[in-house]
């Protein structure tokens, strides 16, 4: 690739940033192969640890396909996962699953309006590609620490969206707790792995603004400003909040 002009683009990459929003429901208008392939071209450009690149991407536009992991995300994921968010109080659980048994198959059409998007990335990982970092980055995964092969991955993942949404098109991320179904779905070989899937097309509905923490609450200077830690049932608050504000967004599917 050639080198390309020191860019000053801000504010293009801010209206970029802002339009991107996770979007969970799309219009039957297609998408283009050739778009496709630009958004997998821009991802692959993301950093990795030790320049591992640890991601595949396979592009789909298959109605049956989608119809299929529609169906493993439903059998494998989907009720798994409500069933244990109802194991906590109800002011903490995750807002797509806040919501009494009998209203499930429902919710659960709602939650999966993304198998009806004209195009899916399933972002893989091959977990060997990752052996190129430091061994010191996979030996510190003390509490609290995350994994260079998931800040890799979240990287390209990332990327993946805001190209997307570069070329006036819209996405999400379907992360899955399980990995057989989608294998045998995609004929995902060992050792790769699904990382995540992003359905691909033009927004549905409209969101509201990009919902994030007061600037000044995260910002720093010089040294940690201790008046800014959370505390306690500071916290606590904080968590019933971000649910509660949650809930409003997922409403819009
Ligand atoms: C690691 C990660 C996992 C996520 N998993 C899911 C998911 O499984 N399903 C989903 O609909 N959104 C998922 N999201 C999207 C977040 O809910 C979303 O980014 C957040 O609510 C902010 O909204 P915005 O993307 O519209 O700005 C995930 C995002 C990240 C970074």
């Amino acid at each position: 690739m050639e080198p390309v002009e020191t860019p000053h683009t801000y504010d293009a990459l801010m209206q970029t940033l802002n339009w991107r929003r996770s979007i969970r429901k799309f219009t039957d208008e297609p998408v283009s192969d050739e778009d496709l392939l630009k958004i997998v071209d821009a991802a692959r450009l993301a950093m990795s640890g030790a320049n591992s690149q640890p991601w595949e991407f396979i592009i789909i536009k298959d109605k049956e396909t989608m119809r299929k992991l529609r169906e493993v995300y439903v059998s494998d994921d989907y009720q798994f996962t409500y069933w244990l968010e109802q194991q906590r109080d109800p002011e903490y659980r995750h807002p797509y699953f806040n919501y009494p048994p009998e209203e499930i198959e429902e919710q659960m059409v709602r939650a999966t309006g993304w198998a009806d998007a004209p195009a899916m990335i399933a972002i893989c990982y091959d977990p060997r590609k990752q052996f190129g970092s430091v061994l010191s980055a996979r030996a510190n995964l003390a509490d609290g620490s995350v994994s260079v092969l998931s800040c890799s991955m979240g990287h390209v993942s990332m990327l993946t969206q805001l190209a997307a949404a570069s070329l006036g098109l819209s996405s999400a991320r379907i992360d899955t707790n399980s990995q057989d179904g989608y294998r045998k779905v995609l004929d995902i070989p060992e050792p790769v792995r699904l990382y995540t899937m992003v359905p691909v097309g033009h927004r549905a509905y409209q969101p509201g603004p990009p919902r994030r923490f007061p600037l000044e609450d995260l910002v720093h200077y010089e040294k940690y400003d201790h008046a800014k830690l959370m505390k306690g049932e500071q916290f606590l608050e904080h968590l019933k909040k971000i649910r509660g504000q949650g809930k409003g967004n997922y409403g819009k599917r």
